[in-house]
């Protein structure tokens, strides 16, 4: 970009982006899986349990459990087989470790001897479930919880809902450090995301599947996500008198008809008044100029150089990455070139709508350097898809956490995205 161009958008002042359970061992001894394949399913119980968590559509605990079909009809063997090797929504979702083939030869050499149960009179060694530890290490100072628990609606499957709420700091300057989740009915919570945003919004459950570009991530949870907790340099800077508006967006899954919709999930967050050495911030890379041509796979490649003018406040370093795109992306990278050539990965890895995690990063950019973002789409639909906040629109946003952050009246979080160099093939 020259210079110009990038002197005109800083003064832009768009924001950043766009936008365990029970287990294994049936209690009928005569439907228990056999061992091989109880020790694969494990990977899949901590959902797949009986009943069913985190949205989960059905228990996988018993040979029972495979002789049905999918929501869509298709037998349950051939399900399984698919979505275990799938690049797009595959199972476990990341950021559990993917089957290896030999557990997924298990399965299918299963399957094709016509699921028979464990043999009778096999014990099987005990499995070590559960996921990553989700507790913090810091002491949770502030819960964020709605106003009231929220109940789903019977006969709904999948919803997204938002609530706003505020965090009042009456006194000095501190920084949030820390954020863990506190999930309440963990049958239907599939996944959530806090964001910070610019004024309050309704305390009242509203629909967001999308969000406005304005709003800042601060933190996403998955099951299997561990808790998450800042680099020690740095902190979310909460003001000395500042009201925070923050917002909870719940996605919650019911294919399994759970009978208890009510949920009351909360979010600790540890703050600290030991400030510490840098304020972390928010900013974008991607791009918002494109649109998607019908029936057809599309990569978008967005250059955003760091322009000399802005040597007074680098370089930065990148602690966290988001990669943000609607259902129909497919795949994100984002790298980092400099002057001499020397290059570093921020994100490069497949993306799915139903998951959007968090990736810890620790790169360095500084004035010179080239931050390339490249987003692909698979736009299976007969319409052109422009960018944009609604459900049939896109985005490509790699939405970073860094330190330490740019306060010019001038920056925005929104800039490197807005101000970059995009081409579509
Ligand atoms: C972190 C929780 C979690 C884990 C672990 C998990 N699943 Fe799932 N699974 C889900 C959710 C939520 C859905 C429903 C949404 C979807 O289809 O993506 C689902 C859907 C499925 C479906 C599609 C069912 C249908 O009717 O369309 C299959 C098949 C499946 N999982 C198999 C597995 C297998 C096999 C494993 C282990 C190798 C596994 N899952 C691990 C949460 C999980």
């Amino acid at each position: 970009m020259n210079k110009r161009a990038w002197l005109l958008l800083w003064g832009l002042t768009s924001a950043a982006c766009g936008d365990s359970g029970t287990s294994g061992d049936s209690n009928d001894p005569a439907k228990a899986l056999p061992c091989d394949v109880q020790t694969v399913m494990a990977k899949c119980t901590s959902c797949h349990a009986d009943p069913p968590l985190y949205g989960a559509p059905m228990p996988l605990t018993n040979v029972d459990d495979f002789s049905g079909s999918g929501l869509d009809g298709t037998a349950l063997s051939e399900l399984v087989l698919a979505r275990v090797s799938a690049t797009t929504s595959p199972m476990p979702p990341a950021p559990n470790e993917a089957l290896t083939s030999a557990e997924i030869d298990v399965l299918s050499a299963w399957f094709d001897a016509g699921m028979p149960a464990r043999a009778e009179g096999d014990s099987c060694e005990p499995i070590n479930e559960g996921g990553a530890p989700s507790t913090l290490s810091c002491e949770t100072d502030v819960v964020l919880a709605k106003k009231a628990p929220y109940t789903m609606p019977a006969g709904v499957e999948d919803e997204t809902k938002c609530f706003g709420l505020q965090v009042e700091n009456t006194g000095a300057k501190r920084h949030i450090v820390g954020l863990g989740p506190a999930v309440d009915n963990a049958a239907i919570v599939h996944h959530f995301l806090v964001f910070r945003t610019p004024s309050l919004e309704s305390e009242e459950p509203f629909d967001c599947a999308l969000f406005p570009p304005k709003w800042e991530l601060l933190y996403a949870w998955a099951p299997g996500a561990p808790a998450y907790e800042l680099p020690e340099q740095a902190g979310f800077p909460l003001e000395g008198g500042e009201t925070a508006n923050l917002v909870i967006q719940m996605h919650y899954n019911n294919y399994a008809n759970a009978e208890d919709l009510t949920d009351d999930t909360r979010v600790d967050m540890c703050t600290t008044s030991e400030l510490r050495q840098f304020d972390a911030g928010v900013m974008s890379f991607g791009g918002a100029n494109f649109v998607l041509p019908p029936n057809a796979t599309s990569e978008l490649t967005c250059d955003f150089s760091v322009p000399t003018q802005a040597e007074p406040v680098m370089p930065v370093h990148i602690f966290q990455s988001w990669p943000h795109m609607h259902s129909l992306g497919r795949a994100m990278q984002t790298t980092v070139t400099s002057a001499n050539g020397d290059e570093r990965t921020i994100v490069d890895t497949n993306f799915s709508f139903e998951s959007q995690l968090l990736y810890p990063t620790d790169i360095d950019i500084d004035v010179g350097d080239r931050v390339r973002t490249i987003c692909s789409w698979e736009n299976s639909t007969n319409e052109m898809v422009p960018y944009g906040e609604e459900t049939n629109n896109e985005m490509c946003f790699n939405i970073v956490g860094y330190y330490p952050a740019i306060t010019s009246p001038q920056w925005s979080g929104g800039l490197p995205a807005a101000a970059a160099d995009c081409t579509l093939e």
